[in-house]
């Protein structure tokens, strides 16, 4: 690797529990009497839907789907596909996607229409980051963790090339090279 990373925290361990703790709450209230399919988008959002998960003591289902769009980079290459689909039944469910973050929103937004054309009786989207300035679709938010600076972020699950989701914390990731963000 010929770039050195350097990281600094941005959300620390402590304050990332919190959030979740909140959002379960938020979650619950809401979900409690629902029997929802939670959809967890791979891999990124693994760390989060598990504490997530663990503090929802009502009947739920968790899926995974896995997309791909970001390749081995920071950019979106925009082109979003299906690369390991649902096993479950959607139709007639109440579906949460859980994400990890919403950036242009292209992902997020290719899946919730993917979803939509399985007719769940309800649709509704968790992410646990947000980066509103990068935004190039609309995206509506129903539970959110964190809104993010224009910033890469990497931890708690979010990756930067297959590199850093072991981390407990959320960090800004650094590129030292001039002209890099
Ligand atoms: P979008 O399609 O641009 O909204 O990007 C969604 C996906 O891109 C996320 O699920 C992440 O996998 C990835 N992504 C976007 N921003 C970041 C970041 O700051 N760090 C790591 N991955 C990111």
């Amino acid at each position: 690797m010929s770039f050195q990373p350097k990281l600094h925290i941005l959300f620390r361990q402590d304050e990332i529990e919190a959030t979740v703790k909140r959002l379960a709450a938020e979650i619950k209230e809401d979900y409690h009497v629902k029997y929802p399919l939670l959809i967890g988008i791979l891999k990124g959002s693994f760390m989060f839907l598990a504490d997530l998960v663990r503090l929802l003591d009502f009947p739920l289902e968790v899926e995974f789907i896995r997309l791909s769009s970001y390749g081995q980079g920071r950019q979106s290459s925009g082109r979003v596909k299906v690369v390991q689909g649902l096993c479950s039944e959607v139709r007639g469910r109440d579906v949460l996607v859980i994400e990890d973050i919403v950036d242009t929103g292209l992902t997020t937004s290719f899946l919730l229409d993917y979803l939509r054309k399985k007719k769940p009786a309800s649709l509704r989207l968790c992410t646990l980051t947000d980066k509103p300035s990068r935004r190039q679709v609309s995206v509506s938010i129903d539970y959110l963790g964190f809104t993010v600076p224009n910033k890469f972020i990497v931890g708690y699950g979010i990756d930067w090339s297959q590199k850093f989701r072991n981390l407990p914390d959320i960090c800004v990731l650094e590129d030292e090279r001039p002209g890099v963000v």
